[in-house]
């Protein structure tokens, strides 16, 4: 193992950025631990009230949001799902668990999404559902999308870890698809720890979500009064989270012009003065199309080669800078090449992740941070 200097920039540090302590302690002293408390009706309102969605559910995680999405797609056993093989293994495997047979979707070279022009080919008769993952908080190019999907009558749910308040032709992401999926994990812009939101577009599925979040039964409608009694009336498992946690990321979520307005400075930062450097390397920057309004969750690096992507993080972490990979195909993972995954699959994918490398990113990075970065990767010549 090499001998690395102390870390100085952390690739991820979550951090506190309002009154996080404060309704903590209120939660705490209102003795309601469990969840559907009053911070989470205030998390979830605030985000209904912001995105213009009918129903925000929080959950314990996007995983479990997004199986949720299985759920209330009605995903069978032999059922086929269309997602990127660029995405995280919670996508694919919340409809693995219920049986279907994930189809791996190639990426567009410029924003890495999910490449719109490849989808048609991929549908069958069996196809279920379509799951666009919006890389970096960039937006897919839903109109297409949606267009290809309304036409063989196919439900798109969107996997939204990346982008929450990225905005696609002036529309916030979430509110394409009929379902959509939010991430709260600590490396996420707003954060409790660990969490997620399920976004709900389709009023006719809230009823049946309320029941799958609550193990099956109707005990929201219990405690709303509309019934006298909960029973079980539904699959269903434990998707909410403590009110506590609902309390810490209510305090994130109000600071969200703060954070937000940071996460551009230091977006813009690297993009600026990684400008010249790039161009004469020919390392690729990320790419927002014009009529998108990302998310500002990550910045990131295109290397020419592996080699070169890991010569960088080494090269980064000697000067006490963590910089990390991201996804792995998916299709040429082990469970992955079960479904028949086979290397010239997706071959954009393959080629992005050996190249791809994201540089220290979050809520509390300094100028003199970033400075540090970028002047680390300018001396980093090949
Ligand atoms: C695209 C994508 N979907 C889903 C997830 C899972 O999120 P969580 O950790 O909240 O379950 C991640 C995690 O980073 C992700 O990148």
């Amino acid at each position: 193992m090499p001998q690395y200097p102390p870390l100085q920039v952390a690739y991820n540090q979550p951090v506190m950025v309002g009154k996080e302590n404060e309704y903590m302690a209120q939660a705490i002293a209102a003795a309601k631990f469990s969840g559907d408390g009053p911070f989470t009706h205030r998390a979830s309102e605030l985000l209904e009230q912001q995105l213009g969605v009918p129903k925000v559910l929080l959950t314990t995680s996007c995983t479990h949001a997004l199986e949720m999405f299985a759920f209330l797609l009605d995903i069978q056993p032999e059922d086929e799902v269309i997602l990127p093989s660029f995405t995280f293994v919670s996508t694919v495997n919340a409809f693995v668990l219920r049986g279907a047979r994930p189809v791996f979707a190639d990426i567009r070279p410029d924003t890495l999404n999910l490449d719109e022009a490849g989808l048609e080919a991929l549908i069958t008769p069996l196809t279920k559902a379509i799951i666009p993952v919006h890389y970096a908080g960039v937006g897919c190019e839903m109109d297409a999308i949606l267009e290809i999907a309304g036409r063989h009558q196919i439900a798109v749910a969107e996997d939204n870890a990346h982008g929450l308040f990225g905005k696609y032709k002036g529309k916030y992401l979430g509110r394409f698809g009929v379902l959509a999926a939010q991430s709260f994990h600590e490396t996420k812009n707003f954060t409790c720890g660990e969490g997620g939101a399920l976004l709900i577009n389709d009023p006719a599925l809230v009823d049946r979500a309320e029941i799958i979040r609550e193990k099956g039964t109707n005990r929201s409608r219990f405690f709303r009064g509309q019934v006298d009694k909960y029973s079980w009336v539904d699959v269903g498992s434990s998707y909410l989270p403590s009110d506590i946690l609902a309390a810490f990321l209510l305090a994130q979520l109000e600071e969200r012009e703060k954070v937000q307005s940071h996460r551009r400075k230091v977006w813009e930062f690297y993009n600026e003065h990684l400008q010249d450097w790039a161009r004469t390397h020919a390392v690729g920057l990320p790419y927002v199309p014009p009529h998108c309004e990302q998310a500002f969750h990550m910045f990131y690096l295109l290397l020419p080669t592996l080699d070169l992507r890991q010569g960088l993080i080494a090269h980064l972490r000697q000067r006490g800078i963590n910089s990390v990979f991201h996804y792995l195909p998916l299709h040429l993972s082990d469970m992955g090449q079960r479904f028949g995954g086979l290397p010239g699959d997706c071959p954009v994918t393959e080629r992005v992740s050996d190249q791809l490398l994201r540089l220290p990113f979050h809520n509390a990075l300094t100028e003199a941070d970033l400075w540090k970065v970028v002047e680390a990767i300018q001396e980093y010549d090949f």
